[in-house]
């Protein structure tokens, strides 16, 4: 059998073509979808993040407002900012680029954004109406993979997933994601005892830690679905993943880097915005 790659490019495209075709209905109708990205600091990847969103906007006729900040922004005046944006009407989605500069609390700043502007899902009430399976703002990265995930037609009910890696943003809503359909769910991180085997038992198998080459062919059960969540240069420079060669082939599908993930994780930052917008004027399905 030959593995099948899952393309990101397509999918995003195809749902970037949806968001477009709904914010220019929104904008006939008088309203501007709006989303304000906040930048605090001069880290590097963040700043290319931040341009890829502002294009991604641009594409889908989604208005971008970007607030930037000096490195030495202090907690409170980062607060004042969000409470501005909180109280704009004109601005539908807040996003607040992660990391943030060591002298600020991320999660005091992520609660003060509002939920029903909280485009990536991040604050505490999307992230528990999330667990208790309420209408909410599913956080981007997670809910690309699960829409990746759907694409393959494999059913999810019922199967053992693994997900490897707890990270707020990703590892912790991807599970409560699958388990909301049914699968079998278990969460590994960096104290699992016998992580390679629980891995090659997974049928649904996601990959969030960070490391080049981690998952390799002895963790993958031959046809599972292989979720590669990881953005990392490798030892030659280039952007890769979580998975190395062999194990994307023992897969029966899996999600490439560059190319995969990533490009879905924008995408879907595109549907919530218009989904926030809609909202807040009241024409759209509730949160
Ligand atoms: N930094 C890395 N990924 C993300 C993300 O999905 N959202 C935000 N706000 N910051 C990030």
């Amino acid at each position: 059998m030959t593995a099948q790659r899952i393309d990101g490019k397509l999918l995003a495209a195809g749902i970037k073509a949806r968001v477009r075709q709904q914010a220019d209905a929104l904008r006939a109708a008088g309203i501007r979808p709006c989303l304000a990205v906040v930048l605090v600091g001069e880290n590097p990847a963040s700043a290319v993040y931040v341009a890829g969103k502002e294009r991604d906007c641009a594409e889908c006729g989604i208005e971008s407002r970007l607030v930037r900040l000096p490195e030495d922004t202090t907690q409170s005046h980062l607060l004042g900012a969000l409470a501005e944006l909180a109280a704009d009407p004109s601005v539908h989605g807040i996003l607040v680029q992660l990391p943030l500069p060591a002298q600020i609390d991320p999660q005091q700043v992520i609660a003060a954004i509002p939920p029903e502007k909280d485009v990536d899902g991040f604050t505490p009430v999307n992230m528990g109406r999330l667990l208790l399976g309420q209408p909410c703002f599913v956080p981007c990265t997670p809910a690309g993979c699960l829409a990746m995930l759907q694409s393959t037609g494999l059913p999810i009910a019922g199967k053992r997933a693994v997900v490897v890696g707890r990270s707020n943003i990703v590892g912790k809503p991807m599970a409560a994601l699958l388990l909301a359909q049914n699968a079998t769910v278990t969460v590994c991180h960096s104290h699992t005892e016998g992580l390679a085997a629980i891995c090659a038992g997974a049928d649904i198998l996601v990959a969030a830690v960070g490391r080049p080459g981690f998952i390799t062919e002895e963790m993958i059960r031959p046809g599972a679905v292989v979720l590669d969540v990881g953005i990392n240069r490798g030892p030659d420079g280039r952007l890769c993943g979580d998975l190395d060669a062999p194990a994307a082939q023992k897969a029966a599908f899996y999600t490439p880097v560059p190319g995969g993930v990533g490009l879905m994780t924008r995408a879907m930052l595109m549907q919530n915005t218009l989904k926030a917008a809609a909202a807040q004027k009241g024409g759209a399905e509730p949160l």
